[in-house]
């Protein structure tokens, strides 16, 4: 006997409310620089995203559906990982997105033969400082006068690492 076929979602039913991790691409700067630009006093500038899309990085935005929730760029060397920008749009910080970005670099890292993954945060950036401190980085020197900040200003930047 015939039995009926099982019936399976449509591809766009589907993706229906999928958070879904996708590499970063030129069609998502408007979307990325909109982020950037709300998330920082010195956004990274679009020529900054352009040219990291290349295969020396690891570039990946994170998606609810259509809206891009964040994304996080991290450049790869001997044995490391170097996390350059990650960032959750305003309205969906703290909420639990930066940690799954920062879980699934790990994962990504450890795969790519990692056993470490350094970053550098601006001293003043509280919030950022307690997200990494509470995930596990450690926090490993200071790199004096390394951002902009302001009309002929600089401002620190901490060193971090993680043992992955
Ligand atoms: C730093 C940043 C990436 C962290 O991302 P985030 O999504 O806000 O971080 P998370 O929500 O994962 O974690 C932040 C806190 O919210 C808590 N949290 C997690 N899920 C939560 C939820 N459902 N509701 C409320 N809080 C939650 C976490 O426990 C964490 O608290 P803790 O640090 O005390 O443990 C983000 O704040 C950001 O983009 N900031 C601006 C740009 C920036 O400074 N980037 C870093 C440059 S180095």
């Amino acid at each position: 006997m015939k039995s009926d076929p099982i019936p399976m979602p449509s591809p766009s039913e589907a993706t229906r409310n999928a958070v879904t991790l996708a590499p970063m691409t030129l069609n998502d700067l408007d979307a990325v620089m909109a982020i950037e630009q709300s998330a920082y006093s010195h956004p990274w500038s679009r020529g900054n995203f352009r040219n990291s899309i290349n295969p020396l990085f690891d570039a990946q935005c994170l998606w609810l559906d259509g809206e891009l929730l964040g994304y996080f760029l991290a450049m790869r060397g001997f044995e490391e990982m170097h996390l350059l920008n990650i960032t959750v749009a305003p309205a969906r910080q703290g909420q639990g997105w930066g940690h799954m970005m920062l879980d699934a670099l790990s994962l990504w890292s450890r795969h790519e033969g990692a056993h470490w993954l350094w970053l550098e945060v601006r001293q003043s950036n509280q919030r950022a400082l307690q997200v990494y401190q509470r995930y596990g980085f450690r926090q490993i020197s200071i790199r004096k006068d390394y951002y902009p900040a302001g009309r002929q200003q600089r401002e620190h930047a901490v060193v971090m690492s993680l043992k992955l």
